[in-house]
């Protein structure tokens, strides 16, 4: 599977792109970057180095700094770290961004792969918007978009109401969700059904693969916040986009068409549309949360 990863590292972030880069089924052709949880910059910086960290040589495109129409935010430091590491200070890859745009990337490489480049975006979902809006042929170019992100039948994380990744970019997403691209929606009903916690991040630093150390102390940061709030575990999130691209099977899916709220208190909730004019997409509901969580394991053994 060619696919190129959306993200805003981003703890989880890395581990679905150390998930990617580790899958032998998986041609990861790059990363194009995005702000949520850290700056756009930041998000580069980190993408470059985890990309180094992982022996990839791949394009990382930098994209959008600000929503669609929303103003700009601060990133919460307290979720990802001051750095979006965790703990980490700021890294300093060796390798400098792509000299294109993530959209203008995305568009390039879609129209290189027709039918066959699977995009997941893992942050705001900004750069596919802006793609779209690039290139009339994307839609149809690409073969699918998988997106973490949304909430339809639980509270959201950001509010009650919203997912972070939705919430950022609520005008993005409903740009994506109306396209008539393929877009299948990983959000929080189905990535909160896998928890990782600290014997989880203790079993992948002594896997085979030395990433699993790195990993860990990001992991620990990241479980320290969600205990905070009361969860004895992290979301899978990000990584459950990538391995939903790869074993669709392993989700309950169904063909719904979903709009997004743009304003007021409810700003970026996913919910059902009553039109009949808008295009479906697949929306995870439900999923093996067992054979999941063994699946991202599995690949570190690799
Ligand atoms: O709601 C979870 C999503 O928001 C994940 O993509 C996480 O990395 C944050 O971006
Ligand atoms: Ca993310």
């Amino acid at each position: 599977m060619k696919l190129i990863i959306d993200t805003d590292p981003g703890i989880d972030d890395a581990l679905a792109i150390a998930y990617a880069a580790l899958h032998p089924d998986i041609e990861l052709l790059g990363l194009t970057t995005v702000f949520g949880n850290v700056t756009t910059a930041q998000a580069t910086r980190n993408a470059l180095y985890l990309s180094e960290l992982m022996g990839l040589s791949i394009p990382v495109a930098a994209g959008a700094v600000k929503p669609m129409k929303l103003p700009p935010f601060a990133p919460k430091t307290r979720v990802h770290g001051p750095e979006g590491l965790g703990d980490l200070p700021a890294p300093s890859p060796f390798a400098k961004a792509h000299d294109m745009t993530a959209a203008q990337f995305l568009c390039d490489m879609a129209a290189l792969y027709p039918g066959e480049l699977v995009v997941c975006p893992i942050g705001p979902i900004t750069n596919i918007a802006d793609a779209l809006k690039m290139d009339p042929a994307f839609a149809q170019n690409v073969d699918k978009i998988v997106f973490m992100g949304g909430a339809l039948d639980v509270r959201g994380n950001v509010t009650p109401y919203a997912e972070a990744n939705a919430f950022h970019d609520p005008h993005a997403l409903d740009a994506v969700l109306s396209s008539g691209a393929n877009v299948t929606m990983v959000g929080l009903d189905v990535t909160l059904q896998v928890l990782l916690n600290d014997q989880d991040f203790t079993d992948l630093a002594n896997k085979k693969n030395g990433i699993g150390v790195f990993l860990k102390d990001l992991g620990r940061f990241y479980l320290d916040f969600y205990q905070s709030i009361g969860l004895n575990g992290c979301g899978l999130h990000d990584p459950m986009a990538v391995i939903a691209a790869l074993y669709p099977a392993l989700f309950k899916m169904e063909t719904l068409s979903i709009e997004v709220k743009l304003e007021g208190e409810e700003s970026g909730q996913t919910c059902r549309s009553q039109s009949k004019e808008r295009p479906t997409c697949r929306v995870s509901l439900d999923c093996d949360a067992h054979a999941l969580r063994s699946e991202f394991f599995k690949v570190f053994d690799n």
